[in-house]
């Protein structure tokens, strides 16, 4: 069983619950290669801290040991005392063309040792293989993972996925085998991808299977062990690594660092604060290839815990991005992403915590900011006016760095006032919606930042309704607003800023939804700003300072679950758990059984009975997607309980 205790995007900190203990993910789990074991197993575990090891089930079949192994087990064999995953051999039939072993037979042979995750023989597709070729290695894929189950016992088993570099292959293998009853999904056939530095293949594989993969299953990626990829692996919904390449860089003198590998020989200075680089003179260590591994394993498990603190803290985007800077093949992997903006997004937290700090002209592309550009432009209407008033990027907030020109402008002239910022267009009334005010950019901007800031400028603008739009440039542009825009405008800046952020949170109308009736507000007295919104007297939403978002009250979701039709903003729960979400308890994923596609990490939601009545208000930790497929974890957590009353529907 796999529990997701916390994440970032589709990157997840986990735990994978086996038979010899719980393994913390992400994680690496150490190939141990049963001929040559250069670290001992035991000490994996005790000196690495490893909670899984990985070893070939297809090599220890042809062992001389092999009844001493099925006699003792795969743990007494090796010593270790933790989690023992097996592979199968199909590594072994792309290395020299095939192997003499069937599927049944090494599925027997993991049981008969008894391996905690055994995994099926896979039919390695090269990325090489045309569509056709892979195609049939998909379908034989599929045909073994079926045997596998049906043969696996108490076994827990790894389902493979392959497909090479065809996405829609890709897909539909990981869809049929994480249907299955299989504990872990693994990627394979990507080795050849990773020894030629192809990333941003790597990235178009892994994203196509993530997209068939049952979201509630821990992923695996197979051989992928170089801590280069490791941030971006993760950031696309990887949970287990496993690689020979400490063992095997160590062989060949080679050192691995979190930006790259060096030959041992070429360290004068170890800038690694590791066990043996503390140790040991640099001669010393480049001429023993056990301080190597060890190094190199040390290296291994010092990335994966910095990718873990970067998922913990929300920066695991930021942390991709400047790996990327340490292989230009990492930097086109990374600028790939962006094609991807369409499903990353799903996965997209509606805010995180802190700022968003620039990294790169990249970082533009982030689903966070694509989701910000795309709700303006579907979301968002602008108030009428005579025309645009468009402010460079600059210091934020924005609204309180261009407050006394605004107020000018608005004696004057008719327009509305967005700020042509590097992210896209920020409307001055959006300016506290994270992280359009949680930024920090440097002044001087690179000229494709500055490029993309202008096509998402004009993408939007071109949609947006304004007559003209015009650059301030300062007092002189107000002669020409004068001209063009003749007329003053009162603006109800609070009225604004609650209509457009409810329509950017919920959907376009949610603002009428929410807001018919007389308003009024409760204002912060420490910053002067929107806490909570009243219509007609009743609570309807309170704006969070943290991201310039709303918390949905009980009143106004009764009045969204009007506005917006079923499955819209909803969560549907098992009957049986109503009563429990009218008190107030949270929404277990094992009770979801219908939750609006739409709804994103973090978000509002309605949650329902199946006959649509309003019982709580919920924060969503998972979007639409995960919510049905997980039956583990919390769904969401409910901040408000709806009793059963009059307002409520019945049929
Ligand atoms: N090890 C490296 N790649 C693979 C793969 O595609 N399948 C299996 N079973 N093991 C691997
Ligand atoms: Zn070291």
């Amino acid at each position: 069983m796999f529990e997701v205790r916390d994440r970032d995007g589709l990157a997840r900190i986990g735990v994978l619950e086996t038979a010899h203990g719980p393994v913390a993910t992400p994680t690496l789990a150490p190939v141990v290669n049963p001929n040559r074991p250069i670290i001992p197993p035991k000490d994996l575990a005790v000196r690495f801290g490893a909670q899984i090891l990985i070893t070939n089930a297809y090599i220890l079949g042809k062992s001389l040991d092999r009844d001493a192994i099925v006699r003792d087990g795969i743990h007494r064999f090796l010593g270790f005392p933790g989690a023992v995953m097996t592979d199968s051999g199909a590594f072994q039939s792309h290395v020299y063309g095939d192997v003499d072993v069937t599927n049944a037979e090494v599925i027997a042979f993991q049981k008969a040792i008894q391996a905690d995750l055994g995994t099926m023989l896979d039919v390695f597709s090269e990325p090489g293989h045309a569509y056709d070729r892979a195609s049939a290695d998909v379908d034989e894929t599929v045909r073994r993972a079926h045997e596998a189950v049906s043969l696996r016992g108490d076994m827990a088993l790894v389902g493979a996925v392959q497909g090479g570099l065809h996405p829609d292959l890709r897909e539909r293998c990981a869809r049929s085998v994480s249907s299955l009853d299989v504990a872990v999904c693994a990627i394979g056939g990507v080795v050849p991808l990773l020894e030629t530095y192809r990333f941003r293949d790597l990235v178009r594989v892994i994203i196509a299977s993530k997209k068939g993969l049952d979201p509630s299953k821990p992923v695996h990626l197979f051989g992928a062990g170089h801590p280069l990829v490791f941030p971006l692996a993760t950031l696309l919904g990887c949970d287990l690594f496993d690689s020979a390449s400490y063992a095997k860089y160590a062989r060949d003198g080679r050192m691995l660092f979190a930006d790259g590998t060096r030959r041992a020989a070429d360290v004068r200075e170890s800038s690694c604060l590791c066990p043996v680089c503390t140790a040991h003179p640099m001669e010393k260590i480049a001429a023993e290839e056990t301080l190597l591994a060890e190094h190199n394993l040390h290296a291994c498990f010092g990335a994966i815990r910095e990718v873990r603190q970067a998922i913990a803290e929300g920066d695991l985007w930021g942390l991709a991005e400047r790996r990327a800077r340490a292989h230009p093949a990492l930097l086109d992997a990374v600028r790939e992403l962006r094609r991807h903006n369409e499903f990353l997004e799903e996965f997209e937290p509606v805010s995180r915590p802190g700022a968003l700090t620039y990294v790169g002209a990249e970082t533009a592309h982030r689903p966070i900011l694509h989701r910000f550009r795309r709700r303006l432009q579907e979301r968002y209407s602008a108030p009428l006016a005579k025309g645009l008033l468009v402010f460079p990027e600059g210091g934020r907030p924005f609204g309180e760095r261009l407050a006394a020109v605004v107020d000018q402008v608005a004696r004057v002239a008719d327009v509305h006032f967005v700020v042509k910022s590097v992210w896209g267009p920020v409307p001055l009334e959006l300016d506290q919606v994270w992280p359009m005010c949680q930024t920090i950019v440097p002044e001087a901007l690179d000229l494709e930042a500055l490029e993309a800031a202008e096509v998402f400028f004009r993408e939007w603008a071109a949609g947006a309704g304004f007559p003209f739009g015009i650059l301030w440039e300062g007092e002189t542009t107000l002669d020409d607003l004068r001209a063009r825009a003749p007329g003053g405008r009162a603006i109800d800046w609070n009225a604004l800023r609650i209509r457009a952020t409810a329509d950017l949170q919920f959907g376009r109308g949610a603002a009428d939804a929410l807001f018919a009736g007389a308003i009024s507000y409760v204002i912060s007295r420490n910053t002067g700003k929107v806490r909570n919104v009243l219509a007609d007297g009743e609570h309807v939403v309170s704006l969070r300072a943290a991201d310039g978002l709303f918390t949905l009250k009980a009143a106004g979701a009764r009045r969204l679950a009007q506005a917006f039709p079923l499955p819209r903003l909803r969560i549907v729960v098992d009957e049986d758990s109503v009563p429990f979400h009218r008190e107030g308890k949270n929404v277990f994923a094992k009770f979801v059984r219908e939750a609006d596609p739409e709804i994103r990490p973090g978000d509002e939601a309605l949650v329902v009975s199946p006959e649509d009545e309003l019982c709580a208000v919920a924060r969503a930790t998972m979007n639409g997607r995960e919510m049905r497929a997980f039956k583990r974890g919390v769904a969401a957590h409910v901040r408000e309980g709806v009793p059963r009353g009059p307002s409520a529907p019945r049929r």
